[in-house]
């Protein structure tokens, strides 16, 4: 059989994995979520969320990934061999690629922001936000682009493909960031958007909140879906499942708070209200960067093609990763080649989309319980099928794997005493902490 491909040590392993991680969950959902429960209230307590119910369920995932060796499915098949415990394996192929979906109908948007930031019009011209989703070629072409972007790099392989770019627009990212941070907190009138983000506000911190918490957290983390699983599986033997855990978080929660303070004090600079949901970034950041600051028209456009750049590498590497998983799943069971593989995935991820950006136009009549076909494909995955996974991969190796086990591979055989020491705090998170708040969650949901 063919050498499986590896990353090439701990700091790939936690730029791939933090590439996963960050994307348009960092950038529009988190500096919203924020200030709707509680400013820096709230960044404590998703704080705690991370790191009683996140990061269990990575550091399990992870130990599958890395002791299984192969895809979800071939993983969890190898480390229980004769149960049924694969079928969690087949679960995480399917979730990744529906997310894949629709996530690449918004990281569409950004390519067409993108453009329009230097006056480049995508497909027809058009005006507002709202008239640019609904209508029907310029959000398609955008899509098929973005997702014929995602099926290149995954194309090209994991060291030469996720690796190689991961790697080069990471450190790029962060610079763009920093970029946009700074010119909005320069922006007048922009210390009231810090205040929205740091300002603590206990009263707002209801139980709604702390699911809030926790489920952001998973999205951010890219958790139950077998992203994390399927990447672990390319770490080395020698490499630290505790380093990467704790650097992918760490990362995630800075750039999540970077991209608070691009946003927020903009907003507020505009004096605008921040409202929910992918508007704030794709709508409102276009007319504050036109408006604001320097008259000088280039600062516009450079802060403006900055910010949309960065959203779109952000959108890249997450959705890089969502491929990925089925492209493993399909070479190593099915033994399909990468070519073949990427290519039936996309294809089926690409007409999805095509639904999903429809249903912001000619199909917005059409409704799945309740829901457009995007927003109810968006609930089912981040509010089900996600945790759902999350739950069945704490519990697989909280309650199924040998002990023994679990801490030769979170310690590489011993080798890491700081992880050895850890262990039996991360066990009664893995066994009973985690599992028991994603259980709350379903409660709420169903509630
Ligand atoms: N974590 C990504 C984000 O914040 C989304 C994601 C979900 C990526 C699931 C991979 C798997 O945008």
């Amino acid at each position: 059989m063919k050498k499986r491909e590896q990353f090439s040590g701990n700091l790939t392993v936690i730029l791939a994995m933090a590439g996963s991680a960050i994307g348009l969950g960092n950038i529009w959902r988190f500096p919203y979520i924020v200030g709707e429960y509680g400013g820096a209230a709230f960044i404590i307590v998703y704080f705690l969320a991370c790191i009683f119910i996140a990061l269990p369920i990575f550091f399990a995932e992870t130990v599958i990934g890395r002791r299984g060796g192969m895809d979800t499915f071939g993983s969890m098949k190898r480390l229980a061999p004769g149960s049924s415990w694969y079928k969690v394996g087949l679960l995480t192929v399917i979730s990744p690629i529906i997310i894949l979906s629709y996530y690449s109908v918004v990281g569409g948007w950004s390519i067409h922001y993108l453009l329009k930031s230097f006056g480049v019009a995508f497909g027809q011209e058009t005006g507002h936000f709202g008239e640019f989703i609904s209508s029907v070629e310029a959000p398609l072409l955008a899509h098929t682009v973005f997702i014929a972007l995602v099926a290149a790099v995954v194309l090209a392989g994991v060291k030469k493909g996720i690796e190689k770019f991961t790697k080069i627009t990471m450190p790029i990212l962060f610079v763009l960031i920093l970029v946009t941070v700074v010119y909005s907190l320069t922006l007048p009138g922009a210390g009231r958007g810090v205040d929205y983000l740091v300002k603590p506000d206990f009263s707002k911190l209801s139980g709604e909140a702390l699911m809030a918490a926790v489920g952001q957290a998973f999205f951010s983390l890219s958790l139950g879906v077998g992203t994390v699983l399927t990447y672990a599986s390319y770490m080395r033997k020698k490499d630290n499942i505790f380093l990467s855990g704790v650097g992918t978080a760490g990362f995630d929660l800075l750039f999540a708070l970077m991209a608070g303070f691009a946003v927020m004090p903009a907003v507020f600079a505009a004096g605008l209200s921040p409202s929910s949901g992918p508007g704030v970034v794709f709508e409102t950041l276009p007319f504050i960067f036109g408006k604001m600051g320097s008259d000088a028209a280039w600062i516009t456009i450079c802060v403006s093609g900055v910010f949309f750049l960065a959203v779109l590498m952000a959108a890249l590497t997450s959705a890089i990763s969502m491929l990925e998983v089925g492209v493993a799943y399909l070479v190593e069971e099915k033994h399909i080649k990468r070519s073949r593989s990427v290519l039936y995935l996309v294809l089926f991820a690409w007409a999805v989309g095509l639904l999903c950006s429809l249903s912001f136009g000619p199909l917005s009549g059409v409704h799945i319980l309740g829901d457009t076909i995007f927003d109810f494909l968006d609930k089912l995955c981040s509010n089900w099928l996600m945790p759902f996974g999350g739950l069945l991969f704490t519990i697989f190796v909280g309650w199924k794997m040998p002990s023994a086990d679990v801490l030769d591979e979170f310690s590489n055989g011993g080798d890491k005493p700081l992880n050895v020491r850890i262990y039996p705090v991360v066990r009664i998170l893995i066994r009973y902490i985690a599992p028991i708040g994603i259980v709350l969650i379903f409660l709420n949901s169903i509630l």
